[in-house]
């Protein structure tokens, strides 16, 4: 049978992990042939609420899962990992500044960008979920200079997912009939949920929904605010959602793309479509053999031009502020 691949997930007690090591133990990730060992990183503090977690792992008796060990210690439990998915995070608390949050969240991803470059496996991918991921993965890529920058990516699949499924019931079409949708820019309430590419059965989805005030009263503030309505129905932010589209993010610069479709992936931009070189930004991307590229030749009009570089300059903004703040 085939090796087990090392799979490193941090904030491994945290609400995202109880649905997303399920989801990679029972063979979401990476297939039902393929089995898997999880590293899983914890605070100090949390260490003992991640034992529970395992207890309910090994309760699963999961055919795939090998092995699982836990630490506090990154350099420990990144060390030959294959794929890394950075979950945990620092979250805002009351009377947090956003220059207070860059800097708690820069610690903690400039100590695991030096542990994944000291330590992981040689083909590492990194993922990173916890927020603000975008400027996250910059500061863990930056901190990483023996990784290939490409290998650091951040999640707006849970956004395009969003998308996907605000499209199909409007259109009134089973999800599986919305493709070619894209997510660009900053995983925030910047980022734009571009319709103008994505198709419903075939057909461009802007057009056949022909109503630009849904669109820009409904649609965008929809995806672009569903984190805050999620917390506010369900009390508590977004968990198997995410877990959900971390699993698919990783699953396909995993295992691919399927053939004339593609999906939304923060990656470090080579400049494509006008975004700075460097900044981690949502694109259109395909996959295969386990490497991403971002589709090219995308005609932008006028107005997703504008929603674009906005989203684009809150990067900016960010990569500014940790750069003043040392962290990269
Ligand atoms: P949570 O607070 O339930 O869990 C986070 C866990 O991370 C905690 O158990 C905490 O102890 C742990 N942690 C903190 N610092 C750590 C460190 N240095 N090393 C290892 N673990 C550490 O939060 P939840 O709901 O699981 O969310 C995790 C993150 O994902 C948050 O930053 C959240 O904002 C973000 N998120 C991102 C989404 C996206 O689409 N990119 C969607 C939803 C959430």
């Amino acid at each position: 049978s085939n090796a087990p691949v090392k799979v490193a997930v941090t904030g491994a007690a945290g609400q995202i992990c109880y649905s997303l090591l399920f989801r990679i133990a029972s063979g979401s990730l990476l297939g039902p042939d393929q089995p898997v060992e999880l590293r899983l990183l914890e605070i100090t503090p949390a260490l003992k609420a991640l034992e529970g977690v395992v207890m309910e792992l090994d309760d699963c008796a999961f055919p795939l899962l090998s092995d699982v060990q836990i630490g506090d210690d990154a350099n420990t439990v990144f060390d030959g990992v294959n794929l890394a998915m950075l979950v945990g995070a620092r979250p805002r608390t009351k009377g947090m500044e956003r220059g207070d949050l860059l800097e708690a969240n820069g610690a903690i991803f400039t100590a695991q960008g030096k542990a994944l470059n000291d330590h992981a496996a040689d083909d590492v991918k990194v993922l990173i979920t916890g927020n603000p991921a975008n400027t996250n993965a910059l500061i863990a890529m930056r901190n990483a200079p023996d990784i290939p920058q490409h290998r650091f990516n951040a999640l707006t699949r849970l956004d395009h997912n969003r998308a996907l499924t605000q499209v199909a019931q409007k259109a009134g079409v089973p999800v599986t009939d919305v493709t070619h949708m894209t997510i660009w820019g900053n995983h925030s309430a910047t980022q734009y949920p571009d319709l103008f590419h994505t198709q419903v059965g075939g057909r461009n989805a802007a057009e056949l929904i022909d109503d630009q005030a849904w669109v820009e009263g409904d649609f965008l503030p929809t995806v672009q605010k569903r984190g805050a309505a999620i917390i506010e129905a369900r009390g508590s932010s977004s968990a198997a959602s995410a877990a959900n589209a971390t699993v698919e993010h990783m699953r396909d610069w995993v295992q691919g793309t399927p053939e004339g479709q593609w999906v939304s992936m923060s990656v470090p931009s080579d400049g494509s479509y006008g975004v700075p070189e460097g900044i981690i930004s949502s694109f259109p991307c395909t996959v295969s053999g386990g490497e991403y590229s971002i589709v090219q030749g995308l005609e932008i009009d006028e107005f997703s031009r504008g929603k674009i570089d906005a989203s684009v300059a809150e990067l900016i903004e960010e990569r500014d502020a940790v750069t003043s703040l040392g962290l990269i």
